[in-house]
């Protein structure tokens, strides 16, 4: 079944990321197999000529490798079967690639997992949100053995417009932990400097120009400033989910003994900002438990 389906490539997950993910891959001809969670996400995937699968089963059947692109460890290993005997009929002989964010201890488990039941581990975390994802100018992180991750790379060309290799798992993942204490940190400066501008009585829109102009000029400032002067909080990347990044990267921190006191900050932020009733709005709704703090509700 295996050595005659090499091409198929299976994706389960399509969320914010990995809607438009899949939609580049099946564009730039890849012969995909589609399954998510909710049936009516798979739509868009259908109509722009990927197959649909009846359930995560069928992706493994009938895909020698296939991406997972997942909202969360409990996510990956119930479309694994982790646990139980579909785990090993899934991906022996497969190759496995997580590009979703996770613990990297989970996927360092996952990984020995999956090459104790006879298959192939990719782990393949991205920088960028939705716009990017929209774009294909994702940058990936990748970590495995060689010949996995050299099989996997010409298949991101679309998804991604770098793809950086970072050694064995899970050094890609704590690669990307590293790269979103930066975006954390920086989106939520952004957000406390709107505010800031803001209660003090100056014009918003000038306070940015202001960014635009100087060498602090980036596509975060640019992208998440133009939302919070629109006060458009649609989401890019989920309060909810920066939330978890946060504990992924404190955790992570603990463990190595390492002082994260922005970070830390800014978890505190984003536990209230979910706290307050916007987990799905965009990370910029952050501005909610700053301005909550000003205004004494915290
Ligand atoms: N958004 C970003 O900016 C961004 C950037 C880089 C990396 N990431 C990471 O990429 C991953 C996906 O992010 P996203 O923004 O696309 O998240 P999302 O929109 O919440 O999508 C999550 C996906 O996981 C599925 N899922 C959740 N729980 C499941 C379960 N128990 N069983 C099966 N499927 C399940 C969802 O299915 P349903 O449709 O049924 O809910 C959906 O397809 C996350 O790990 C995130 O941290 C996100």
């Amino acid at each position: 079944m295996y050595d005659g389906q090499v091409a198929r490539v299976g994706f389960i997950g399509l969320g914010v990321m990995g809607r438009p993910m899949a939609l580049n891959l099946v564009r730039a001809g890849a012969r995909l197999l589609v399954w998510n969670r909710t049936p009516a996400r798979c739509e868009p995937l259908r109509a722009a000529g990927a197959e649909v699968a009846a359930g995560p089963g069928e992706v493994f059947a009938r895909a020698g490798t296939v991406i997972l692109m997942l909202a969360d460890e409990t996510a990956v290993d119930s479309v694994l079967g982790r646990g139980t005997p579909d785990f090993a009929e899934r991906v022996t002989a497969r190759t496995v690639v997580h590009m979703g964010t996770t613990s990297p201890e989970f996927s360092r488990a996952l990984e020995a997992d999956v090459r104790a039941a006879g298959g192939r581990y990719v782990e393949a975390p991205v920088s960028g949100s939705r716009g990017p994802a929209e774009a294909g100018r994702l940058v990936a992180m990748l970590a495995g053995d060689e010949e996995a991750v050299a099989a996997v790379r010409p298949l991101l060309g679309s998804v991604c417009h770098e793809a950086f290799v970072c050694g064995t798992v899970p050094d890609a993942l704590l690669m990307k932990l590293s790269v979103n204490l930066f975006l954390i940190t920086l989106a939520t400066g952004l957000t406390e400097a709107f505010h800031f501008a803001g209660r003090q009585g100056l014009d918003r829109r000038r306070f940015l120009e202001i960014l635009d102009a100087g060498p602090m000029a980036s596509g975060v400032s640019r992208t998440k400033g133009a939302k919070l002067l629109a006060g458009d909080f649609g989401v890019q990347a989920a309060a909810r989910d920066v939330l978890k990044n946060n504990r992924l990267i404190a955790e992570a921190a603990r463990k190595a003994d390492l002082a994260s006191p922005l970070l830390d900050v800014c978890h505190a932020l984003f536990d209230e900002t979910v706290a307050l009733g916007h987990g799905d709005a965009d990370m910029v709704a952050v501005l909610h438990a700053i301005e909550a703090r000003t205004d004494g509700e915290r």
